[in-house]
């Protein structure tokens, strides 16, 4: 009876920096039915590097699919009703493994590590300024937040990674590819691709002709041979080779800035979203223009839903620390004992009371491209106290968007009359009130419910007509992918912060 009732089941894995997740949909109703989240560790061993094991990130990832599954069948949901997967991951992150062994070489060097600093600092001498040619093919300025640069320390500071190399034993993946590849199979036939979207990260691909560049791989050192295949975001890449969903496609892929996007419905020329999570990503969809950012953006792809469907790009604002500032304080100054905490603290005082912080921890991303800049917490007093220190770190969240936010409106020439939110920190309503203070517009942490079931409906119903039994379910997939961002909004009704501006 759930059958019918519920339709086919779609899974997304949502791969963050902070944690994984796992969610279950309905196709006919839209409804989350089960999900399951674990956070995963990041390792720092020296002063800005920042590392995680791509070990316990896919373990992260069975677990998520195991607990969701035996969720399922507490709620007597037939698991063999998921129909397909879909992979939404942190995007940049830099892994290389062993095709033989299954086994990485080295960590995931993390998108916010900052040792290829130098790197970076003398490969730019070598761009002649009259021709910027990494950033007419990629849309990227050169930073060390791109996979490239992470991908040649590795090549020349780890003998494993280059020894790999020259037996041909080595793959190079973003963490959907090392997903993907691990969960199809790994060693037995896993497959080797990674989607536009990922792909845009990495500075080695061409965002004109979606194809990775020889000119780029030879300016930054890098074999072609250990790139992934480049897919569409939604097509059939590979079945689920072991756990509960043995057997099942993953059929759809997408940075998870890109899955926002897509999931806010952003998908007209103009329309934009802003995700709060470890660090702070506004998008705004160009359509199928790509648009080059005089202030300090990037230019990026946003999706291509179908191998024969049309590439539309996004301009980004990205702010590399936003969450992450939270669980600094947590972790490293031990002011509070939860993220959740948080609110209360800065809801105690309401005002920073002149104490200001910039948790520039990773440098600061857009739109300075300054990696030299480090964190500072200033205009303290006798009478500053841990609630004004917590208020003053959401509030540097605020004002870091608000700078994205105006490169955005100078870029676009059009203002954006409002701001659509989602991503972790949306909960928390005192953040949300001052960022629409900051911003002086209305901050929207949901789409009105009936537009949105609206638009679910009348995709859902086209997309399981053709799918999965009677056609390609990577349709199916890669809408749902989006959905699952905004499902975890429609559990916000209600909040919706409006500036206090008439
Ligand atoms: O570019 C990095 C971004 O994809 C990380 O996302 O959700 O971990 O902040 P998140």
């Amino acid at each position: 009876s759930n059958k019918s009732v519920l339709g086919p089941l779609v899974g997304a894995v949502d791969q963050g920096t902070s944690s994984t997740r796992f969610l279950v949909f309905s196709s006919k109703t839209a409804e989350l039915l089960s999900h399951h989240q674990v956070e995963i560790k990041q390792e720092f061993p020296r002063e800005g590097w920042v590392e995680q094991d791509p070990k316990e990130i896919l373990h992260s990832v069975y677990e998520c699919i195991e607990k969701t599954c035996e969720k399922l069948g507490q709620l007597n949901i037939d698991i063999s009703n998921i129909k397909a997967i879909g992979v939404s991951n942190q995007r940049e992150t830099t892994v290389v493994w062993d095709k033989l062994t299954g086994e990485p070489l080295y960590n995931a060097v993390v998108w916010l590590d900052l040792r290829t600093q130098s790197t970076v600092e003398s490969l730019g001498k070598r761009i002649p300024r009259s021709n910027n040619f990494v950033k007419s093919k990629t849309g990227l300025p050169l930073s060390t937040y791109f996979s490239a640069v992470k991908l040649r320390w590795l090549l020349d500071n780890v003998r494993k990674v280059r020894k790999a190399v020259e037996e041909k034993r080595a793959l190079f993946g973003t963490i959907d590819s090392w997903l993907i590849w691990s969960l199809t199979g790994g060693v037995n036939g896993g497959v080797h691709n990674t989607d536009v979207t990922n792909a845009s990260r990495t500075m080695l691909f061409n965002i004109h002709s979606l194809e990775w560049d020889k000119q780029l791989c030879e300016f930054f050192g890098i074999p072609m041979e250990i790139l992934p295949n480049v897919r569409s975001s939604s097509e059939i890449y590979g079945l689920m080779k072991a756990g509960a969903l043995e057997g099942v496609p993953i059929s759809g892929c997408l940075g998870d800035q890109s899955a926002a996007l897509v999931g806010q419905m952003c998908f007209q020329n103009g329309q934009a979203k802003n995700t709060y999570g470890t660090g702070c990503f506004l998008l705004c969809n160009t359509g199928r223009t790509c648009v080059f950012s005089d202030h300090g953006l990037l230019t990026t792809v946003a999706y291509k839903l179908g191998r024969d469907k049309p590439v539309y790009y996004a301009l980004e604002g990205s702010v590399a620390i936003a969450g992450a500032v939270i669980r600094w304080l947590r972790d490293n100054l031990g002011i509070i004992k939860t993220s959740e905490e948080i609110e209360k603290l800065a809801k105690e005082v309401g005002t920073s009371y002149g104490c200001y912080f910039v948790p520039a921890f990773s440098g600061l991303y857009a739109p300075y491209w300054e990696p030299s800049a480090r964190g500072i917490i200033c205009g303290l007093t006798q009478f500053t106290n841990k609630c004004h220190i917590a208020f003053a770190a959401l509030e540097a969240v605020c004002f870091q968007t608000r700078e994205i936010l105006d490169a955005m409106n100078r870029d676009c020439g059009i203002p954006l009359s409002h701001l659509q939110v989602d991503g972790g920190m949306t909960s928390n309503k005192i953040l949300m009130q001052l960022q629409a203070d900051i911003l002086y517009i209305p901050v929207e942490s949901e789409i009105r419910y009936s537009t949105w079931k609206k638009a679910v409906m009348k995709s859902m119903g086209w997309v399981t007509t053709q799918s999965p039994e009677s056609g390609d379910p990577s349709i199916f997939c890669s809408v749902s992918l989006g959905f699952f961002i905004v499902s975890s909004m429609v559990m916000l009704i209600g909040a919706r912060y409006i500036s206090g501006i008439p």
